[in-house]
């Protein structure tokens, strides 16, 4: 389990995560919402170990994350899709999912059951990655993620601007990796999603959780006073 507690993140002097604190059960479907600007982002960017500053804990089966430099956090058990998907553009679909492998293991193999998922990005691999359209290079993204081998997998809202038929394609990897046992830690802003997907949920306000709980809890009421529908 994925154990965050009393989290503070600063962009150079100024607070962006104010005491966050929630636990990820192993092999859960964690779905993390909020208004724009609350934080999602930086949580991710926490944990990854891509902030000026960080205080408080996170422990991943009990080994402390925090004081682990950025580039360890990958063998550390992350898997990282960034909001708005970070490929390289300049570098093929091989060289995006290689540097994905180094990072996780040390190896440059592509292990074949990645690319079994997304059966575009090996028609693909000899393209320039930022050749790939929004959504293939989205699904390149999560691939790079996995091949780290990741424990975790966080998502930093991977449907984003996305047309609906690879949303529906991105949402059955995600529903099929967990139901194999890898734990999920997504932003997503799409409440049906969340509410199909996820066994709990955190929403986020000023860098805080205002509400956690099971997926259940989720209330329209919450929804309303947390979020921007
Ligand atoms: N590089 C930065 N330097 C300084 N402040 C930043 C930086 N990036 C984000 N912030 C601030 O930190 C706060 C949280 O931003 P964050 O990107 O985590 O929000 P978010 O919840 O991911 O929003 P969105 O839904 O728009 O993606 C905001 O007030 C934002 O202005
Ligand atoms: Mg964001």
């Amino acid at each position: 389990m994925l154990e965050i507690s009393r989290l503070d993140a600063y962009y150079g002097r100024s607070r962006a995560l104010n005491g966050l604190t929630f636990v990820v059960p192993e092999g859960s479907f964690f779905c993390v919402m909020g208004r724009n600007g609350v934080g999602k982002t930086t949580l991710m960017r926490a944990l990854m170990g891509h902030m000026d500053r960080c205080e408080g804990s996170v422990r991943l089966a009990g080994a402390d994350l925090l004081s682990l430099p950025r580039h360890l956090r990958p063998r550390a058990g992350l898997g990282y899709v960034p909001q708005g998907r970070g490929i390289l553009a300049d570098l093929t679909v091989r060289e995006n999912l290689i540097l994905g492998a180094l990072c996780g293991t040390g190896r440059s193999a592509i292990d074949d059951r990645v690319l079994d998922l997304f059966p575009i990005l090996r028609a693909f691999l000899d393209r320039r990655g930022g050749d790939l359209s929004g959504g293939q290079q989205q699904q390149l993204a999560i691939a790079r993620a996995l091949l780290a081998r990741p424990k975790v997998l966080l998502l930093d809202e991977p449907t984003e601007g996305i047309q609906p038929n690879i949303v529906e394609q991105i949402e059955d990897v995600l529903l099929a990796l967990n139901r194999s046992g890898m734990t999920i830690l997504i932003v997503e802003q799409n409440v049906g999603f969340a509410r199909r997907a996820a066994q709990r949920f955190a929403l986020l306000e000023r860098g805080a959780v205002a509400a956690e709980g099971p997926i259940a809890a989720l209330t329209d009421d919450l929804v309303h006073r947390h979020m921007a529908v």
